[in-house]
């Protein structure tokens, strides 16, 4: 039987490069909602490296735990439900946050609930609008994922369109890289976007022959490299700001294409944007834009829930619970865990 009480759930995420842990109360209400970023020892290497992350993830996590619980002012014993990110991600990332929640969940004998990391980006959106019900569109652009979704009920979602080859915040990553920003590329490509003109390089807008929702930015990216190799051999000079802001705008133009598509064609009047990416201003500027002109309510996270968070898996897994969707302990990592599946 669903406890008529609220329901607090202790969530956990632990997929990439974020260790985090908070507590959410009836899927909106966050009383905690802690992040330990280990961006800064990956920025060394210039990108995520997967053994670092697992191993930080076990030094962090019980620290994360604890902190969330304090600052929400519970203990274990106030807890409902433990959820936790179970894919897609880092296996060895997975598996310390996979591990950790079927400890406690043992130890405490309290339910189990796996999220589907997308989800979780998705549902970041309940807690900052909190009247915002399905059936929605939605964007999910992170650096591992660009998928366009209808999301049906609070259980169901239906991929429109998806990536056939790098993520969008992937992109980000490998043209910040290439043009000396380093990581993570996306915040710094937004930066520097800001003093550039964003016509002054015509990169392609990649459509995906015969489909209407998927996207393709790996041609894109190319486009970037082979221009910047074009300006060497030609002894032409970079312009570093020009590059930024022409790239960000072919993306975001690309995003917005589809969305309109998508928005024309279901007839959904609500559209909202998920992932590291939306946080991007010009995207959200350009996305809030388009809703206007349509007359569709327009949702976007706060950039603090766009990127990793556990508050957003707590969302998701609030209505596992209603469902009484539980794990149990042979709930493992799944690397490549598709949207919809269990
Ligand atoms: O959602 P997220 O934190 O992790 C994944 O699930 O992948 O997304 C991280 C990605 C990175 O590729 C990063 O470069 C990109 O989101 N990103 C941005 C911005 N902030 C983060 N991309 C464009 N503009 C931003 N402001
Ligand atoms: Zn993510």
């Amino acid at each position: 039987m669903i406890k008529q009480k609220e329901v607090r759930i202790l969530a956990i995420e632990s997929s990439c490069d974020e260790t985090a842990a908070a507590v959410v109360v009836d899927g909106r209400d966050v009383r905690s909602n802690i992040i330990s970023s280990q961006i800064a020892l990956h920025t060394i290497y210039g990108g995520v490296v997967p053994e670092i992350a697992s191993r930080k993830h076990i030094e962090k996590i019980n620290q994360v735990i604890l902190e969330a619980l304090k600052a929400a002012e519970m203990t274990l014993d106030d807890i409902d439900a433990i959820a936790v990110t179970y894919g897609p991600g880092l296996v060895g990332a997975l598996l310390v946050g996979v591990a950790e929640a079927k400890a406690i969940s043992y130890a405490k004998k309290i339910p189990l609930i796996g999220v589907h990391h997308i989800e979780g980006h998705i549902c970041a959106n309940y807690i900052e609008s909190q009247e915002l019900e399905p059936p929605f569109l939605c964007l999910v652009v992170s650096g591992g994922h660009t998928h366009l979704v209808k999301v049906q009920d609070y259980l169901t979602y239906e991929i429109l369109g998806r990536t056939m080859d790098d993520a969008a915040g992937e992109a980000f990553d490998k043209v910040a890289r290439a043009i000396g920003l380093g990581y993570p590329g996306g915040p710094k490509i937004e930066k520097v976007s800001k003093n550039g003109n964003s016509n002054a390089i015509p990169f392609p807008r990649a459509h995906v022959a015969g489909d209407a929702y998927n996207f393709s930015f790996s041609g894109m990216k190319s486009a970037v490299l082979n221009y910047l190799n074009g300006c060497q051999m030609k002894g032409m000079e970079i312009v570093q700001e020009d590059v930024a802001a022409s790239f960000q705008q072919a993306v975001i133009d690309v995003l917005v294409g589809n969305a309109q598509r998508a928005l024309e064609w279901t007839g959904i009047k609500k559209f909202a944007i998920a992932g590291g990416v939306a946080s991007n201003t010009t995207l959200r500027e350009a996305m809030e834009e388009l809703c206007t002109r349509y007359g569709i309510a327009f949702y976007h996270p706060s950039p603090i829930l766009c990127t990793d968070n556990a508050a957003m898996i707590g969302a998701a897994a609030y209505y596992d619970y209603l469902a009484e969707r539980f794990a149990g302990l042979d709930l493992n990592a799944i690397p490549n865990l598709k949207l919809g599946e269990r």
